[in-house]
């Protein structure tokens, strides 16, 4: 089904050109109200921050995507929901386990520098204040030519232009969200003494490409367990895809080693069912032999409603007249009624 996008729903920054830094934050809201409201007032001034700082240095292409859990989405907004928001969906098979993990809120903040990525992270819990925890923070780097710290070249085959919003945005499929996008994300850590143990030719088998020149092996070559294989599903003649914008992270001093998985899609279903070939196998058993050398530490899944959405977020909270289309003519379905902005946005001149 081709993306249309309701004309007046403005995507967040997923579909952004691949950056050196990011941070991923992921935080848990405090359940009383005032909690609540002060964080949904965040979500009307975030793209007010993000203007605020991006703007000292337009080049850095500084982007950051907000997404929301299931129950969060509940406390936050109300109704609508979108349609396929659950939380993550945890798996175990043998010794593998995709863990599930705490998390109300998920922020992706990405710039070619890192001092950028730091400035809006810092105003953004700044503006949070005592309303959030922080579960998760982690900041990633590019790794040379693009590599995880397994040593791979990560993302060559990311679909690009319009087949990236093709696989990462909600389309007609569900009109009241479209525009929006479902994220799920993992911290993995490895083992690095055990993989830097491998031959190179065995670690090319596992992941299902030259390690130097990126080349995808042959089918021939190409064991069905390989990372490359079990991640390609196809579907009525067609293959089936995710946006990724992975981050190796770590701290080598405490023997840290790490790559940030992250997936955005108009569905969670094609993420989920990676995940399912990954940890199970396909056919069961025949798992992806990276989790033999990498653990998961967290999972989380997202939606990421559209900027025109977060927008018009009231700090007064969902409530009857929520329940449905907007109560705004100009708004889109789902957009909620009312507007609890701080008014950053306005700074700059425009309705906040
Ligand atoms: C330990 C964490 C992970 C590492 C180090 C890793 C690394 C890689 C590498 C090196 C490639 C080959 C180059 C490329 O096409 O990007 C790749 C491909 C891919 N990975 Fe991962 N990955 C990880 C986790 C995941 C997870 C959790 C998923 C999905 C749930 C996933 C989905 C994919 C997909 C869809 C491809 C492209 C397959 C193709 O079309 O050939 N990866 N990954």
């Amino acid at each position: 089904m081709p993306t249309q996008l309701n004309e007046l729903a403005d995507p967040q920054a997923v579909v952004s050109p691949l950056t050196r830094a990011a941070i991923f934050l992921v935080l848990c809201v405090r359940p009383d109200e005032p909690s609540v409201a002060r964080m949904r007032s965040l979500c009307a001034d975030l793209a007010g921050l993000v203007r605020a700082v991006d703007f000292r240095d337009i080049e850095a292409g500084l982007a950051c995507v907000a997404g929301f859990g299931s129950d969060a989405w509940d406390r936050l907004f109300g109704v609508p929901r979108p349609a396929d928001l659950h939380p993550f969906r945890e798996i175990r098979a043998d010794g593998r386990h995709a863990v599930s993990t705490p998390g109300d809120i998920l922020l992706h903040i990405r710039a070619k520098r890192m001092d950028m990525c730091f400035e809006l992270a810092t105003q953004i819990m700044e503006a949070a204040g005592d309303a959030i925890t922080v579960a998760d923070e982690v900041h990633g780097f590019r790794y040379f030519d693009d590599r995880d710290v397994l040593g791979f070249v990560d993302g060559t085959e990311n679909p690009r232009g319009g087949a990236a919003a093709e696989a990462a945005i909600v389309g007609s499929e569900d009109p009241s969200f479209s525009g929006g996008s479902y994220v799920i994300v993992q911290k993995y850590l490895h083992d690095m003494k055990a993989w830097n143990a491998l031959p190179v030719e065995v670690q090319e088998h596992i992941i299902g490409r030259r390690k130097l020149s990126d080349v995808e092996l042959s089918d021939a070559k190409k064991p069905t367990s390989a990372h490359s294989a079990l991640t390609v599903i196809e579907e009525n003649g067609k293959q089936l895809e995710i946006l990724r914008d992975n981050m190796p992270f770590g701290r080598p001093g405490h023997g840290e080693f790490g790559t940030y998985f992250i997936g955005y899609c108009r569905t969670p279903r094609v993420t989920e069912l990676m995940l399912e070939n990954m940890f199970v196998g396909r056919p069961p058993g025949n798992y992806d032999r990276i989790l033999d050398f990498s653990r998961a530490v967290t999972g989380g899944l997202f939606f990421c409603p559209t900027t025109t959405f977060l927008q018009n977020v009231g700090a007064a909270g969902p409530g009857p007249a929520d329940s449905g289309a907007s109560a705004d003519p100009g708004l889109p379905a789902g957009a909620p009624s009312g507007n609890g902005s701080l008014r950053i946005g306005s700074l700059k001149g425009e309705e906040g």
